[in-house]
């Protein structure tokens, strides 16, 4: 089955339980400044989960874009992305535990034709927060899971949420698949890695709070969580996501650019593919940022630079990123029509990012070489001069000294770091006054009013 044949069957068997279809939210946040991305379909959902009335009623489903980046530099490995889209359905306050489990049972069986031989769940085992979730257990028996395939585990992993510091959460039940060669196991062993996590239901029924306490929400919601690509990728008995059709076509530029095999350079071609995409969907977001060296701009900036590093150490002399990014505007534009309507400005994007980095990369990397010619420790001076004066950012000169086997001193780059901005804060605070500082109430309004047209401009 192809992710949007799976996409479609998700959306319309919720919709036939009584769920309103929503759109995705901006993969950059409206209304939480605390964190980057979007990193579950719940995210835009929070106010919902404690209590405001969603204005389509109180059951939804959606296909979230979804950003993860804590873990960036494991990307290249078989199981870590970036980017992906969240299958997810919702109840505030309607359903609970025993109709959400009944549903993603007949989503699983019936509409993915999964056979129940190759099922296994985990239920929460309780602590002083909260009880043991013998409901859930008692439920999935009652369909036909047996008592081997259900494992109660602890709050390390049967327990989802908040999404940022504080707020709904709650214990969840996870739905596992067997991807092995032989026959399925009778009793789900948890540390067998051929048990894959598909699904993840969540009942959202407490708030965690400042002080790290579990009170209860004044409503009963569930939560649930399914990953496109991964699910695709199960369901198509591929042992990558990289080997669907969501990563294929991108994985084939690249070898037919590079003129090299993916079996041999499989890392780098994975870490391309993969911030290709995420670059696309961030600069094509509702809310787009554009590459800088703060917040959502300065993750762009890395996406885009170790992808560039990445397709350089594949031998490519000119760099020309808009070749994958036109590939995936074409896969995605009929879900996100966005894509398609900023498609020059992406491109334009991109390519200002390429003219600005290729310039110092080959530089920067020669710098490298030198400085680890003579040290096997990159100083603090060092990699502040890589990043100051090349555009390396640090997470990349610490990838190319791993790669190397020498360290870089990152407490010493951060304090080189500190002092920078101490200084380029100082100058722009005289800029400031030297622009205003003799200005009348009058100039001062003027000033103001400029600031908040040019705004108002840029927004229009
Ligand atoms: N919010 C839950 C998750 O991301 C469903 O796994």
């Amino acid at each position: 089955m192809k992710a949007k044949e799976l996409k479609k069957k998700y959306l319309d068997f919720f919709k036939s339980k009584g769920h309103a279809i929503i759109p995705s939210a901006p993969l950059i946040p409206e209304h939480d400044p605390s964190v980057l991305f979007t990193t579950a379909g719940m995210h835009p959902l929070v106010p919902f989960l404690v209590g405001q009335v969603h204005p389509l009623g109180n059951k939804v489903a959606s296909v979230q874009k979804c950003m993860r980046t804590g873990d960036i530099d494991e990307v290249g490995d078989s199981t870590h992305n970036t980017f992906f889209e969240m299958l997810g359905n919702w109840s505030f306050g309607d359903y609970f535990k025993e109709e959400a489990i009944a549903m993603s049972f007949e989503f699983l069986t019936r509409v993915l034709k999964i056979p129940l031989s190759h099922l296994a769940v985990t239920c929460f085992i309780g602590d002083e927060d909260a009880p043991r979730d013998e409901t859930s257990a008692t439920k999935w028996k009652q369909l036909g899971i047996s008592t081997e395939r259900i494992a109660f585990l602890d709050k390390e992993d049967n327990w989802w949420g908040p999404a940022g510091s504080t707020g709904p959460c709650g214990p969840d039940s996870e739905m596992f698949y067997w991807v092995g060669k032989d026959k399925p196991p009778k009793e789900f062993d948890t540390d067998d890695d051929r048990w894959v996590e598909i699904w993840n239901d969540v009942f959202m029924e407490y708030n965690k709070t400042q002080e790290g306490k579990y009170v209860p929400l004044s409503q009963k919601n569930v939560d649930t969580g399914l990953g496109v690509e991964r699910v695709t990728a199960i369901l198509q008995g591929k042992d990558e996501i990289y080997q669907t059709e969501l990563f294929l076509p991108i994985i084939r530029d690249i070898e037919r650019i590079t003129k090299k095999k993916y079996e041999d350079n499989t890392k780098a071609m994975r870490i391309i593919a993969d911030h290709m995409r995420a670059s696309v969907f961030i600069l094509g977001d509702e809310r787009g940022a554009v590459p800088s060296n703060v917040d959502q701009g300065y993750i762009l900036r890395r996406f885009i630079r170790r992808a560039i590093r990445h397709l350089k150490s594949l031998g490519v002399k000119d760099i020309n990123t808009s070749i994958f990014a036109e590939k995936i505007i074409d896969m995605y534009k009929d879900e996100y029509p966005l894509l398609e309507e900023k498609r020059n400005f992406i491109l334009d994007e991109l390519h200002k990012e390429e003219e600005r980095f290729t310039k110092t990369l080959e530089m920067g990397l020669r710098k490298f070489e030198t400085m680890t010619a003579v040290s096997d420790t990159i100083s603090g001076k060092d990699a502040f001069l890589l990043f100051q004066s090349y555009g390396f950012p640090i997470e990349m000169t610490r990838e190319l000294a791993e790669e190397k086997g020498v360290s870089v001193a990152e407490s010493a780059f951060a304090v080189e770091f500190e002092k920078h901005q101490e200084l380029s804060r100082v100058g722009a605070e005289k800029k400031f006054k030297g622009g205003l500082s003799d200005a009348s109430e009058e100039t001062t309004r003027l000033h103001t009013a400029t600031h908040l047209l040019n705004e108002a401009l840029k927004t229009v």
